[in-house]
């Protein structure tokens, strides 16, 4: 997990009453840097155990770090005269069980409250984020997967796990999702309902493309799609008019963006034009395919000895063709680079004839592709360069559009 130093800078909860459930998850000790992290950011946090979660961390740690009684029993009532699983989560602004076992999620889903925590849960008004942990074939049962789907049908929010070993020596799904992951959801949904976007046009690019060689290869690149998909989920929280075109990712359509998928660099191209005229702003994160294949064979390639040798021609540079028609529509480009950053980010923004330009070291650990994190400099066509610390992808895309909306969008008179 990340250090909560780097997260969040200037972030504000003071004011805030969180609940912190923590289950019985090896997950469990992280909870203490939620904890810490929200603290630090000025709000109040109270901490639910279950009684597994006791057996992996001690009560002790969050009440040193709350400084709040921690609540284990249902008849625990800190406050004499008060129902505690009443009183705490109707004064609570958010409640935030993590790490959430298949358990847990399973008792609620099922509306069976028989610990302080579930008691809670059901009792509470405020909006409720889960974000679970556990073995990936836990995860992955159908069992899991309807229980979850019946809460996220009743509008809970889920933070979903990230994939990796686990700490049962398997691979998989179901680790819990970064601290940097977790705090920005939290921060989201406290600060959520920032609806500066009401009536603006976005057109978002996103993820790689792919250029086929023949029927079952491709030339492409690493990009994993997050930062548009983030870009384009958090235009659409604040009230955007969002339209994605993407390449191909593994990553689901963003609630209330129109999304168009592609495979290749010309028909990422042709969707951008054929979307190009309502947008006021387009915002280009794809990672599209420099070359393709001259040639794309028609039946499989089979192999002989020695060399193959691919002939590769540039594809179209869909961002210049759009610097070129731009008009009065705000422009930003990413620059993905790994060296002299400023320097060829800079050069990016004054040929495709860009108002903004995002650069990030793609050779920097946790800062490249496929990550949840990133670490980018934002460099202005007029105005300072911003060196942003490691933010989420999510963070960023709210950090982005807070810089667009403040310095570069005229409203219509
Ligand atoms: N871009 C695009 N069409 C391309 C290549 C890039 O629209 N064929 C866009 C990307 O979406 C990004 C910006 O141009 O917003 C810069 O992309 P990047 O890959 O960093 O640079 P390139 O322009 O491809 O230059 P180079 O590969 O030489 O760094």
């Amino acid at each position: 997990m990340q250090n909560d130093q780097e997260l969040c800078l200037g972030t504000d909860l003071a004011g805030k009453t969180i609940i912190l459930g923590v289950t019985g998850s090896i997950a469990a000790y992280k909870a203490a840097e939620i904890a810490s992290s929200l603290v630090k950011m000025g709000a109040d946090v109270h901490v639910i155990m279950t009684e597994a979660a006791c057996r992996l961390v001690g009560s002790a740690t969050f009440r040193a770090l709350t400084r709040n009684p921690v609540l284990l029993d249902v008849f625990d009532e800190p406050q004499s005269g008060e129902i505690a699983h009443v009183a705490l989560p109707e004064k609570a602004d958010l409640m935030l069980i993590a790490p959430a076992t298949a358990n847990i999620i399973g008792k609620i889903a099922n509306g069976i409250a028989d610990d302080m925590l579930t008691t809670a849960a059901l009792v509470a008004r405020c909006p409720v984020l889960i974000a679970p942990a556990m073995n990936s074939r836990m995860y992955t049962n159908a069992v899991v997967i309807g229980n979850m789907d019946r809460l996220k049908n009743l509008g809970w929010n889920f933070i979903e796990p990230g994939a990796g070993w686990l700490a049962c020596g398997e691979e998989g799904v179901g680790r819990l999702a970064d601290l940097s992951t977790i705090v920005s959801a939290v921060v989201a949904v406290l600060h959520g309902g920032k609806k500066d976007y009401v009536g603006i046009k976005l057109l978002v690019t996103a993820g790689p493309t792919r250029e086929p060689v023949d029927p079952v290869r491709f030339v492409s690149n690493y990009s994993s799609g997050k930062m548009g998909y983030a870009i384009a989920e958090a235009a659409a929280e604040r009230g955007g008019i969002v339209t994605m075109v993407s390449g191909p990712t593994d990553l689901p359509d963003p609630p209330g963006v129109n999304v168009i998928r592609v495979q290749t660099a010309k028909e990422m191209l042709d969707a951008v034009i054929d979307n190009l005229l309502p947008a006021d702003i387009i915002i280009s994160a794809a990672a599209v395919a420099d070359y393709r294949p001259v040639e794309k064979a028609d039946q499989k390639l089979k192999k002989e000895q020695g060399w193959l040798r691919l002939e590769l021609e540039r594809t179209e540079d869909i961002l210049r063709r759009i610097g070129e028609m731009k008009g009065s529509k705000i422009l930003i480009g990413f620059a993905a680079e790994t060296e002299n950053i400023e320097e060829n980010a800079r050069r990016k923004l004054l040929e495709k004839n860009l108002d903004l330009v995002v650069a990030n070291d793609v050779s920097e650990p946790g800062g490249a592709f496929g990550s949840d994190t990133n670490i980018v400099t934002l460099i202005p066509r007029e105005g300072e360069p911003q060196n942003w610390p490691r933010m989420s992808k999510r963070e960023i895309a709210h950090a982005i559009l807070d810089y667009v909306i403040t310095h570069l969008w005229e409203a219509p008179i």
